[in-house]
């Protein structure tokens, strides 16, 4: 009896697209049985990939409906694809070539193939094109505000375009050094006339209300640290501000969150954005 050839793959698939499409049907060529490895979501932001719009069920099911994909595997840690070179005895490991050398150390295992990369399509700029790209201000300049910056280019569907700070110097010099953020202002009815869609609100806490609400009154989503500071009777003004013009106040953002991203605060869709401290970028100086 001929032993049938196994072709192996592995990606994200979010919102499956013909790049995804043309990858799956080249592996296959290169054998009888194709398996797809689909990440899984905890192990996508693992890895950095913070915004994948589709669950893992969502995306394992639409792999499966492939005709002409034999078997569906969850990807769920790093160590598991040589693992499973054994397991499941692969002939061929097929992945696109922006990938190209990085598993070389399975060929060990098997054959490792590099296909190109379908040109003018991507995950990343399908999520973009339907969820649109949030501009975002910061508003004061604060010791992690490089880092907040850095971190959210992991975020595909953020773009933070401007400063605030009181402090014309340090201002001034955030963003000369800067080769992300162009715009400073130092006055804040002019930042918020500017071309963003919300502000991350990292301020004193006496300066809190006051600028959550001139934000809110200008029409721009809010997303402030630390709300806490804020008495009841203000909170609750801010949010029916918010409600009325509806516009997002997440008033329950901290450093390490991520899960109040997953409610809504207070009837206000928040529908799609991203935006946290990790230890996606290890920092000497910063404890993150
Ligand atoms: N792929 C491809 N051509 C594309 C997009 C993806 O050949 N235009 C391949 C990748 O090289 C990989 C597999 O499809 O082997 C799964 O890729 P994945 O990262 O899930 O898709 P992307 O569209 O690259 O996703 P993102 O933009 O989120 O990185």
């Amino acid at each position: 009896m001929v032993k049938k050839k196994i072709v192996i793959t592995y990606g994200t698939f979010d919102m499956l697209h013909r790049g995804h499409m043309r990858l799956l049907e080249r592996a296959k060529d290169f054998g009888d049985y194709l398996i797809v490895g689909v990440t899984d979501e905890d192990y996508d932001r693992s890895r950095g990939k913070l915004n994948v719009a589709q669950s893992t069920e969502q995306r394992v099911e639409a792999i499966k409906a492939i005709e002409f994909v034999d078997e569906v595997i969850i990807e769920s840690h790093r160590n598991q694809k040589s693992e499973d070179m054994v397991k499941y005895k692969v002939d061929t490991f097929a992945i696109g070539d922006d990938w190209l050398g990085m598993f070389d150390y399975l060929n060990k295992y098997t054959q490792v193939v590099y296909l190109p990369r379908t040109q003018g399509i991507s995950s990343t700029q399908l999520r973009s094109d339907i969820f649109g790209t949030v501009k975002l201000g910061i508003a004061n300049l604060g010791r992690n505000t490089k880092q907040f910056i850095d971190e959210s280019k992991f975020v595909s569907n953020l773009d933070i375009n401007q400063v605030y700070s009181q402090d014309s110097k340090a201002m001034e010099e955030f963003t000369n050094e800067s080769n992300d953020v162009a715009h400073g202002y130092n006055n804040y009815t002019e930042f918020l006339g500017g071309d963003i869609d919300a502000v991350y609100i990292n301020c004193q806490p006496d300066e809190r209300y006051a600028l959550i609400k001139k934000t809110l009154e200008h029409g721009k989503h809010v997303l402030c640290a630390r709300p806490s500071d804020l008495s009841d009777m203000q909170r609750q003004e801010l949010l029916d501000l918010a409600k009325n013009k509806r516009l997002v106040f997440l008033s329950e953002l901290k450093k390490d969150y991520l899960s109040a991203l997953n409610h809504e605060p207070n009837g206000c869709g928040f529908r799609y954005m991203m935006a946290e401290f990790t230890s996606l970028i290890q920092r000497n100086s910063v404890k993150s």
